[in-house]
């Protein structure tokens, strides 16, 4: 079965709340160059709510892994407002960074300041270090390099101490400079300490690895997450970009076009969006096309997890 536009999620331009954030994204587009605004007649994005407060989000954010360790003054880094215009034109808000991603959150917070775009974005980064004064450190530089106000989500990078790290994420969530707590992984081989960390303590959100390659997430995460009340970011969602690679020269499958995939790229993303627990996919890069064209899979149809067991792919 296939989820259409108007029937489950958010489509967002049916909505006067959907109309105010069409134009909050057109207005952030134009403050981040005051190129060409989307067109309102495009598909918009979809939501999906937050277990934990029901506020909306996205279903396409950007991981800056990598695409966003980069020097300014470099072509690359030139190419990084363009790759924000794309996420806010349409409609998406999710970025996902962590102090293991070099200047990562120095460019994220310094383009979003320069554009006068920070309440357009979710803003998500982890603490990843170990010892209770060097994690209320290091997240102290993560509120300054995102010059952030409060961060949206603050996850605990890979488990790393998180024992440690939760009361002093609790206190700064009950001060206000923190709205959601999150816990992450990117790998199969942690699931049984991740699955009886989720169970031990209530998080606000999980990030864990899904793709077509790494399915593993579907037999007993994603549903604990489901339990749990958890929303769920999905990193990797082109198996870190091998995935992809592999694809690439494999002609797209005729039945792409019924879920509104046009590239490998949403299809892929689809796939993910497929999981009913699963809240939004965070696809890393530093360009702006692959911005847009990612986007785009969260817009039109969504499969249902059973669509793909009739038309099953080998990666
Ligand atoms: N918590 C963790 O342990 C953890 C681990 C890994 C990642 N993450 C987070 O999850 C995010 C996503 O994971 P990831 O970046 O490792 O892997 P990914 O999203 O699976 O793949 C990223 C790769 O795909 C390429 N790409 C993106 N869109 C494309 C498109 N439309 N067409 C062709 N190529 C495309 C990117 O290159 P281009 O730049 O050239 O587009 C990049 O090389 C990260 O950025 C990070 O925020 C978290």
């Amino acid at each position: 079965m296939i989820e259409r536009p108007d029937k489950t999620d958010s489509p967002a331009s049916m909505t006067r709340a959907g109309f105010l954030r069409l134009s909050a994204a057109a207005i952030a587009a134009c403050a981040l160059g005051g190129r060409a605004l989307p067109s309102l007649a495009s598909p918009a994005m979809r939501t999906r709510p937050i277990p934990a407060s029901g506020e909306a989000l996205p279903v396409i954010g950007l991981g800056t892994y990598q695409g966003f360790d980069v020097a300014p003054g470099s072509a690359a880094y030139a190419q990084l407002p363009d790759v924000l215009r794309a996420l806010f034109a349409a409609g998406g808000s999710v970025i996902d960074s962590s102090p293991m991603y070099g200047r990562a959150e120095a460019t994220t917070g310094e383009l979003l300041a320069a554009a006068g775009a920070r309440s357009r974005a979710f803003l998500a980064t982890k603490v990843w270090t170990r010892g209770g004064a060097e994690g209320r450190r290091q997240i102290d530089e993560s509120l300054r390099l995102l010059r952030a106000g409060p961060i949206d989500l603050m996850q605990v990078h890979n488990l790393l101490d998180w024992r440690t790290h939760l009361p002093a994420l609790r206190e700064l969530k009950a001060a206000g400079r923190i709205r959601y707590l999150g816990i992450t992984h990117y790998h199969a081989g942690a699931y049984e300490e991740l699955a009886a960390v989720m169970r031990a303590e209530r998080f606000d959100f999980l990030q864990i690895n899904y793709s077509l390659d790494e399915r593993e997430a579907e037999r007993r995460i994603l549903p604990l997450a489901a339990e749990r009340g958890m929303a769920v970011l999905i990193n990797r969602p082109f198996g870190g970009g091998g995935l992809l690679r592999r694809l690439r020269d494999r002609p797209l499958p005729g039945w792409a076009a019924e879920i509104g995939a046009a590239i490998w790229a949403q299809l892929l993303l689809k796939f993910v969006l497929s999981q009913p627990a699963v809240t939004c996919a965070i696809p890393g890069t530093g360009r702006p096309g692959h911005m847009a064209d990612n986007a785009r899979a969260g817009a039109g149809p969504i499969p249902d997890p059973g669509f793909w067991r009739g038309h099953p792919l080998d990666p």
